[in-house]
């Protein structure tokens, strides 16, 4: 059920500042209202008027005396609360406030629109914008906007954060003959946001594909769970503009340096089924796509052309993205051998040669479409003569309608000669580029989606892990009472002890009696390293001996340090020395953690070792969604670090099940403590039975 309904079907609508005065955006509305073909009840409200394009005026919505569903608000911003309050009184269900001078301009505009939000809060009224274009729907025939023009009736909605978008894609989308049911200008998003309006759109049955351009998305966590439910239904395709490395920048781990909210958002995006597109064009190529086109059954794709250049740049276009070239069957290339010229080349692309005709088109055409290896299918046609290329449109059309499960596009190259044709196909529904790499990028998209669809299957989550809150708690009270964000390695190491992610557990000693017994207890050979605040590069003021053998050597090695530190930073507050066995060499990982303003803890694993930054071998997930096995090997299958961990060049398999096990403990960790706002596990060292993290770091930050 769409709970927007109201606002795209309305039973009746009010125009709040409606205006006698042509050229006022009070006059556009009940313009757009009347001439759109919207038959109900329309109410236009000021104070001073008596008629409005042969409207009867009313003075207040409370006049109307009878229910409102929609009221459209053009009032100076300062009058706008008490208007939205009247509304609230009248019991109108949703209001669209087209007025600017809100959020957008701070101070007292910030004001006016937090009591914007409360009044629609306290009447339980739904609110569109402020500093919006208004609405639109093709079918339901409401142009609740100001904007010049209405689209023509289709099956993509666009929802936009900016209102120069909506109004420049409006007229745009007319020229183009592009169909729309839904156009949405969200203005501030004071309430309703694009969350809402993909739940609506995902309901709406005239809507095929959703369209989203954002500058950023207003609750994370409510937007994957909107995106995912919404993306098995229908595809989502968002522009989003605005990506700032501001956050990566400001990082000071690994991970965070590699992370950065765009990542963040490109995470957020396919994990919940929604298609990234890179820039304008790729947004409404894959609309063109999606709103015509079948889904594809798989990712092999047939080409047909009459030039070389092009079919070849289609095909490198193609290898380098997740699509295929298709491998004709044997009938398929008999076939074509004895009907096609002698020079024609019948593998994939088939070049049915310049002075082509329309029937050979048609006969290569009719054989990709029948051939069972072929999911898709890219005709590229070069110029010739202007007849032939209206024809062969023509005879794609036809031929199509035979054939409605796979999806076909169709690429014809120039401008003046081959217009027409592309207008026939346009008409007929045939997405048609004038290059070949606009329809491979769409027809890829198409193919993403297509797989999402399919995989779409709910994966078990793992058992909760057994876990000791209290530890890492207490451990955090005392490393924030000690007025610090970074923990000392042996706080670190009794964190991830405490979530079962395998350590290599170290002991602060204040003595050298100490250090001797827990070396005892650990075990020979030991590292021993100073612990303070102060000391980050700990190598570089003499603080670690490592490949300790016994008491004897511990014991020197104890005070080698304490001199050698208080020699070189003799203010520095030294808390004791560490302890901890020394380990051996293995497959170096990273796990780490980074936590992202919108979408909250994304967790990164990769190859690990001091290279992190430079190999940028690593995949990333929110940790939200690391709760399944099948995520968390998929994102480790992503990264060079699998081949290695499978066992490269005749080396032993190492212990994936574990690296499996620390990521999905550290995601747990990273959910579980909010006040953890980086973390780095580089080195985990993978050996063929178990692993262990060798180096740790973890800062945290007060909660309130
Ligand atoms: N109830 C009903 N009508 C009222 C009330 C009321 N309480 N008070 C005033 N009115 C009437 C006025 O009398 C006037 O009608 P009139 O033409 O018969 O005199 C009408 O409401 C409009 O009021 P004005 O004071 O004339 O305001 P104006 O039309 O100049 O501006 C507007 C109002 C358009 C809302 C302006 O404040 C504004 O915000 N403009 C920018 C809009 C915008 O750009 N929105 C963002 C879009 S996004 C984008 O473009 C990229």
């Amino acid at each position: 059920m769409d709970d927007l309904k109201f606002l795209f079907e309305p039973e009746q609508v009010a125009v709040i500042g409606a205006s006698a005065s042509r050229g006022k955006i009070g006059y556009s509305i009940v313009e757009n209202l009347l001439e759109n073909g919207y038959k109900k009840p329309i109410y236009p409200i000021n104070p001073k008027a008596e008629k409005i394009l042969g409207l009867t005026c009313h003075k207040s919505i409370a006049s109307v005396g009878g229910p409102v569903d929609l009221a459209v608000i053009s009032v100076p911003a300062k009058l706008t609360p008490q208007v939205v309050r009247e509304c609230g009184e009248a019991k109108v269900k949703g209001v669209v406030i087209i007025t600017a001078g809100f959020k957008e301009i701070g101070g007292e505009g910030l004001k006016l629109e937090r009591e914007l939000q409360k009044i629609g809060h306290q009447y339980k009224m739904r609110l569109v914008g402020p500093n919006c274009i208004g609405l639109m729907d093709t079918h339901t025939k409401i142009n609740a906007s100001f904007a010049n023009g209405f689209p023509e009736k289709g099956n993509i909605s666009f929802i936009s954060q900016s209102g120069a978008m909506v109004i420049a894609i409006l007229d745009w989308s007319l020229h183009a003959g592009l169909g729309f049911s839904r156009f949405i200008s969200l203005g501030n998003k004071a309430d309703l946001s694009e969350i809402e309006f993909i739940k609506s759109c995902a309901v709406d049955p005239n809507t095929k594909v959703i369209l989203v351009y954002a500058e950023d998305v207003t609750d994370g966590e409510e937007f994957i769970r909107v995106c995912s439910e919404a993306s098995k239904v229908k595809p989502i395709v968002i522009l989003k503009s605005g990506t700032s490395v501001a956050g990566a920048q400001a990082a000071s781990s690994h991970t965070g340096a590699l992370a950065g909210s765009n990542q963040a958002y490109d995470t957020a995006f396919r994990q919940s089924g929604v298609l990234r597109a890179d820039n304008m064009s790729d947004l409404f190529n894959m609309a063109r796509a999606f709103s015509t086109q079948p889904l594809p059954g798989g990712n092999r794709v047939a080409i047909i052309t009459n030039s070389g250049g092009p079919a070849i740049i289609a095909t490198d276009t193609i290898e380098k993205s997740g699509l295929r070239m298709a491998r004709f069957g044997k009938s398929t290339l008999d076939q074509l051998r004895e009907k096609l010229p002698a020079e024609a080349n019948i593998y994939n692309p088939i070049d049915v040669l310049g002075d082509a005709r329309v029937d050979r088109f048609q006969f290569a055409l009719k054989k990709a479409f029948e051939e069972d290896n072929v999911d898709s299918i890219i005709v590229i046609h070069s110029p010739i003569e202007e007849s032939e290329a209206d024809n062969t449109a023509r005879a794609i059309l036809e031929l199509k309608d035979s054939y409605p499960h796979k999806p076909i596009f169709a690429v014809y190259m120039g401008g003046r000669i081959m217009a027409t044709g592309k207008e026939i196909m346009a008409e007929g529904g045939i997405p048609t580029f004038t290059f070949p790499e606009s329809a491979v990028t769409a027809l890829e998209g198409m193919v993403r989606y297509a797989g999402f669809k399919k995989d779409n299957t709910k994966e078990t989550a793992l058992p909760l892990p057994q876990v000791d809150h209290d530890v890492v708690k207490a451990t955090f009270y005392d490393v924030l009472k000690d007025r610090r964000v970074l923990l000392l390695a042996h706080e670190s190491s009794k964190v991830l002890e405490a979530y079962g992610i395998p350590v290599n557990r170290t002991y602060l000693t204040t003595s050298v009696e100490e250090a001797c017994s827990i070396s005892q207890q650990i075990g020979f050979p030991v590292v021993l390293k100073v612990s303070s605040p102060r000391i980050a590069h700990k190598s570089d003021v003499g603080g670690v001996e490592l490949g300790l053998h016994n008491r004897r050597e511990v014991e020197s090695a104890y005070h080698r340090i304490m001199e050698r530190v208080g020699r070189y930073l003799p203010d520095a507050p030294i808390y004791g020395i560490e302890v901890q066995k020394l380990v051996d060499d293995g497959i170096e990982v990273i796990i780490g953690m980074s936590r992202d303003v919108q979408f909250g803890p994304m967790i990164a694993f990769g190859l690990g070792g001091i290279y992190v930054n430079l190999l940028k071998d690593v995949s990333f997930r929110l940790a939200s969604a690391l709760n399944n096995r099948q995520s968390i090997e998929e994102m480790i299958s992503e990264t060079k670090a699998y081949t290695l961990l499978k066992g490269y060049r005749g080396q032993k398999p190492a212990d994936i099940e574990t690296v499996i096990d620390a990521i999905y403990r550290t995601a747990r960790l990273a959910q579980d403590f909010e006040e953890i706002t980086e973390l780095d596990i580089n080195p985990l060292r993978v050996y063929s039975k178990n692993a262990i993290s060798v180096d740790v770091k973890m800062t945290i930050n007060l909660i309130e």
